[in-house]
């Protein structure tokens, strides 16, 4: 199955089981200022996770969501990093089942093609000094159906992360960690829980790509590992508690959340480690090959950083943004001017957003209409932003070629960015894949040119 039948098969899956699909969300949430763009599935339902609103849906509910993390983008490059990703979730709002929860979504994996053999489970160990339990359930939940899949399920009580680190797999199947890395909150981890927010354990889902994935710089592999073998594909909350003044008290009525990357699992599906692999993503490294004439294999990392910011930067401007030196608009700039630069470093000199604007529209046309029929107006949003930063880059690349030898300081990255309009950002993404000493004063320097940039841009708007 490729990416957009796994999409159409989990909605149908969920439907068949009760669930309402709900419209996705704009990935701008006018109502919620806590973060910039739609992170995740959940973020528009937390009225309805906190019990401040029933959802007019009902209890069962699922959708895919677009989300976009710019706080991943200098990660993109590698084979599981983009910064749009589209969030499979599924939610029961006010009934938590928790073994049906966790039959639901392996055999929804096995439906599309996952190998249970090579997944992994996380579960939360407990935390005796906030008086919470082992999340018995979710373990012997999963200890149950990988059992009847004919998977060995044993369990293995790891501590920490640093402890997996040390003492590795001991040959388990399902591993309980500590709050660091299997509790679920909005403040992130069981300390950082608000006051009044519902929060709980988490159970995290791992796909194995094999020992060779390992880099065993980091330490003996296991789930939580930073070493690259297990990709998370799926993390399904439990919220079960609140935090109150008092501490941790159990909720009357738990809810459920889910959700899973849909290019992970359908990477899992197709037993391939690279997510740029996965036919949302192929059509565009493949329209890339045939515009640069370079091949994928021989050097992914342009490819890549093209393909997911160009495929954002669209999906951004579909909702409205637009690109501007603030917030938003700021990110979708940055989005389309490091496209730029990277397909330079593929001897694209010609425009391309037209063209890839072109891919994403056929790619998601089928689920996303708006993108079809707004194509034109999206790809003259991007043509604009791509011609302007032309005429600048080639200037910024020469001025950057003439320190070639010497240690890069901020004092040089303010005249690239203030004299020939090169941003700091992409100076140090040049500097540091030419592989040129930078000085640590730069992020000063950072900071001082984007607030001498507001300062322009409010007295322009004035
Ligand atoms: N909301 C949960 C997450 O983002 C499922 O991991």
């Amino acid at each position: 199955m490729d990416a957009q039948e796994i999409r159409s098969a989990y909605l149908e899956f969920f439907v068949a089981r009760g669930h309402a699909v709900i419209e996705r969300a704009p990935l701008v949430l006018r109502e919620d200022p806590t973060t910039l763009f739609t992170g995740a599935g959940m973020q528009p339902l937390m009225p309805y996770l906190l019990g401040v609103r029933e959802h007019g849906a009902g209890p069962l509910l699922v959708d895919s969501q677009p989300c976009v993390r710019a706080q991943d983008i200098d990660e993109v490059g590698d084979r599981r990093h983009t910064t749009f990703f589209e969030m499979l979730g599924n939610w029961s709002l006010g009934t938590a089942d928790v073994e049906q929860q966790v039959r639901w979504f392996a055999e929804f994996l096995t439906t599309v093609g996952v190998d249970l053999g090579r997944l992994y489970v996380t579960c939360f160990r407990g935390s005796p000094e906030h008086g919470i339990p082992r999340d018995d359930a979710a373990a012997r939940a999963w200890v149950t159906v990988f059992t009847e899949h004919g998977v060995a399920a044993p369990l293995v009580d790891v501590g920490s992360r640093a402890d997996g680190d040390r003492e590795g797999m001991r040959g388990g199947r399902v591993f309980l960690y500590d709050s660091e890395e299997n509790w679920w909150s909005r403040g992130g981890g069981l300390e950082g829980t608000p006051v009044g927010d519902p929060c709980g354990p988490d159970s995290e889902v791992f796909y194995d790509l094999g020992p060779e994935h390992h880099d065993p710089s980091v330490g003996e592999p296991h789930p939580a590992s930073e070493g690259g073998r297990f990709v998370e594909i799926g993390n399904q909350v439990f919220m079960r508690y609140r935090r109150t003044s008092e501490g941790f008290v159990a909720l009357d009525e738990p809810s459920i959340d889910f959700g899973g990357g849909l290019e992970r699992i359908a990477a899992a599906a197709a037993g391939t480690p690279d997510v740029f692999d996965v036919s949302l993503l192929r059509p565009l490294v493949d329209r890339l090959e045939e515009l640069s004439g370079r091949t994928y294999a021989e050097d992914p990392r342009p490819f890549r950083v093209i393909a997911d910011h160009v495929r954002a930067a669209t999906f951004l401007a579909a909702d409205g943004v637009r690109p501007s030196n603030k917030t938003h608009g700021y990110v979708l700039r940055r989005l389309v001017r490091r496209a730029v630069v990277h397909a330079l470093h593929l001897g694209l000199e010609e425009r391309f957003a037209d063209d890839l604007v072109a891919v994403v529209a056929e790619t998601y046309g089928e689920s996303y209409a708006s993108l079809v029929e707004q194509r034109e107006e999206l790809s003259a949003v991007l043509h604009d932003e791509e011609a302007r930063f032309r005429r600048t880059v080639h200037r910024g690349l020469r001025e950057l070629e003439k320190l070639q030898g010497a240690t890069v300081t901020g004092e040089d990255l303010f005249v690239l960015a203030d004299t020939w309009g090169f941003p700091v950002e992409l100076s140090v993404d040049e500097v540091r894949r030419r592989g040129m000493a930078l000085a640590t004063d730069w992020r000063e320097v950072y900071a001082l040119h984007r607030e001498r940039q507001r300062t322009r841009s409010r007295a322009a708007a004035r």
